[in-house]
């Protein structure tokens, strides 16, 4: 079920006019991206891990302001996944701190520009001084719906179906539904994204050809586009590559193109 009224269809928007980064035709409605290759920008240039998610940030901001000029409605970036605690604890503190570093500075501007924030993820697993920056920043841009910015955090998408199947489940249990009401509709109403089209287009940067346990029900039918560049190199330029390649892809949905 979509609710949200700006959500014109499950697929992109065709916009005739070229926006400033000369880019017209369809627009994906939502965009995925797997923000890898932090540390092996760091490596090359002799710099600690912390130097290359510094600068990953900086992709972050330059993807949000390029969504909100190409009019994309909802960018889903992997920031923390559910495997990610097995990383040295200095290295999980780096990227909490730079979570609470990264909202503090930029939720008022995020918000002045129409950006909703919506965490996924078992959010309420990371520390305190971060789950706070995220409930308030929550709170404050919960009424933007220019862009929503999810950001997933502690995520893992074998996490978040077996959530879902949990809650179906109790549904059951309770009789509120019938076993035959058992639907994908239904399924995907109890992810972390539901309400929202799947993505249309998901970008892994550093040429890793995985998943990596990122949105596993949602990109049944994503296009994907795979460069070498790493995360830290991203810009726009590169999102615009992305985007003219899946101009170009047929999406069919399992069906024929008649
Ligand atoms: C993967 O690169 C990246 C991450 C695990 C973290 C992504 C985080 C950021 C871009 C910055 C923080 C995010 C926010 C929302 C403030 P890697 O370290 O696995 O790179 P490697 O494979 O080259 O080692």
């Amino acid at each position: 079920m979509l609710r949200l009224p700006f959500f014109r269809g499950k697929t992109g928007v065709s916009r005739e006019k070229p926006s400033k980064l000369e880019l017209s035709g369809e627009i994906p409605t939502h965009i995925a991206i797997i923000m890898d290759g932090n540390g092996r920008w760091a490596q090359k240039r002799n710099l600690p891990r912390a130097a290359g998610h510094r600068k990953g940030v900086e992709s972050l901001r330059a993807m949000v302001e390029a969504c909100l000029e190409l009019e994309v409605k909802i960018l889903t970036v992997y920031a923390f996944s559910t495997e990610n605690w097995k990383r040295p604890k200095e290295e999980v503190d780096i990227l909490m701190n730079l979570l609470v570093e990264y909202l503090q500075k930029e939720i008022n501007e995020l918000d002045r520009q129409g950006v909703r924030i919506s965490p996924i993820g078992e959010i309420s697993r990371l520390p305190v001084p971060a789950v706070r920056q995220l409930e308030k920043a929550v709170k404050q841009t919960a009424a933007n719906d220019r862009l929503i910015l999810n950001i997933a955090l502690n995520y893992g998408g074998r996490a978040e179906i077996v959530n879902a199947v949990k809650e179906v489940a109790r549904l059951l249990v309770n009789g509120e539904l019938a076993f035959e009401e058992i639907t994908e509709e239904v399924i995907s109403q109890h992810l972390a994204t539901k309400d929202m089209p799947d993505p249309d287009l998901l970008i892994r940067p550093s040429g890793e050809y995985r998943i990596s346990n990122f949105l596993l029900w949602q990109i049944a039918y994503t296009e994907f586009w795979i460069t070498d560049v790493l995360w830290p190199d991203f810009r726009k330029e590169h999102l615009v590559e992305a985007i003219r390649a899946y101009q170009k892809r047929d999406r069919r949905f399992g069906g024929l193109r008649l």
